[in-house]
């Protein structure tokens, strides 16, 4: 039985929209920690690099699962900031898994699909990782933490993300619509690697049906599973629909060219997950279209 929630990172695009789902689930006490963005006085500050912070809140809080959200997803920056990037996205996940243990609790771990090469889609939960970048190679090292410390801890893997956002560039998503709002300027984008945008409301929907199995079955849940929506695209595509769906001009949207394989910070060319458990066991919630989904992120930046 679970009765109480934390949701570290829960000021960020995916945490904020999950810590406002839990809040509407009676069963559950949710609580929600932050690190600049303050302005929620419900939510705590805790900088998840430092242990003594973390094992305070926790002791204070003594949740029954953590939904380990927080960290830093952007690859660019983890790479060129990797000691720093190391102790947020790993080392953190080290402490909450260490005080879990040592307290009964469970976690469950916000993974990513850099995890894997991208040269050999779908992946199943099963399928050998090999990430390309720093960034990926961290968000494995923490899901073998996360999966060592106890069997009864879940690891969920997910795709690019968007969502509500409060600036356009909180996302890898809503940044390009910048871009398309332009159209005094080309606009080359990436039509190489394939991705498959997946809104924030079906991922933390997703997590609240996990969440309420866990707290029904004791146990169950596969240690890995996997959630993305269903539609492949790649930048371009996605910035011709955004262009589409507002009736905005689309000419100066062009491709750019592929890589070539000597950029600093590698990408896998199509990390398709494959969904499965989560469906079996009646927990995928049914992705909005990527239309529907980006019309409602973006149209308040529309001048
Ligand atoms: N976004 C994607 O496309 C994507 C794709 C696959 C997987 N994921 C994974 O999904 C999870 C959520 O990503 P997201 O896009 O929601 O991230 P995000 O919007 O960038 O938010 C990052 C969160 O981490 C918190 N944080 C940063 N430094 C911290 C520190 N030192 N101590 C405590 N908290 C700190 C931030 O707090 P403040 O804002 O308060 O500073 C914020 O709440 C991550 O684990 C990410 O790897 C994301």
């Amino acid at each position: 039985m679970i009765s109480k929630v934390l949701v570290t990172g829960s000021s960020g695009i995916l945490g904020r929209v999950l810590y406002d789902k839990l809040l509407d689930e009676p069963d559950f006490v949710t609580y929600g920690l932050v690190f600049n963005r303050t302005t929620n006085a419900k939510k705590i500050k805790c900088d998840l690099r430092n242990e003594t912070e973390v094992n305070l809140q926790l002791d204070s809080l003594k949740p029954d699962l953590i939904v380990h959200c927080a960290a830093e997803r952007r690859p660019e920056i983890v790479s060129q900031n990797k000691t720093q990037a190391q102790s947020l996205n790993v080392g953190s996940t080290e402490f909450i898994t260490k005080w879990a243990k040592e307290n009964n609790a469970r976690v469950l771990y916000i993974s990513s699909d850099y995890v894997f090469d991208g040269t050999n889609p779908p992946y199943n939960e099963e399928a050998v990782p090999n990430p390309l970048n720093d960034y990926g190679v961290m968000k494995l090292q923490s899901e073998q933490l996360v999966i060592n410390s106890n069997n009864a801890n879940v690891v969920l893997r997910l795709p690019i993300l968007y969502g509500i956002v409060e600036y356009l560039e909180e996302c890898a998503v809503t940044i390009l619509f910048k871009k398309v709002l332009d159209s005094s300027m080309t606009a080359p984008m990436s039509n190489y690697e394939k991705r498959f945008p997946t809104h924030c409301e079906d991922v933390a929907q997703t997590i609240v049906n996990m969440v309420k199995y866990l707290s029904k079955n004791g146990t169950g849940l596969p240690s890995i599973c996997h959630y993305q929506a269903e539609e492949e695209m790649t930048k371009l595509e996605m910035s011709l629909k955004m262009a589409e769906v507002f009736c905005l001009p689309s000419n100066h949207i062009v491709p750019e060219n592929p890589p070539t394989g000597t950029e600093a910070t590698k990408r896998p060319f199509k990390s398709q997950l494959n969904c499965e458990k989560l469906k079996k066991l009646g927990l995928y919630h049914q992705p909005r279209t990527f239309s529907a989904g980006i019309k409602e992120s973006l149209k308040t930046f529309l001048n």
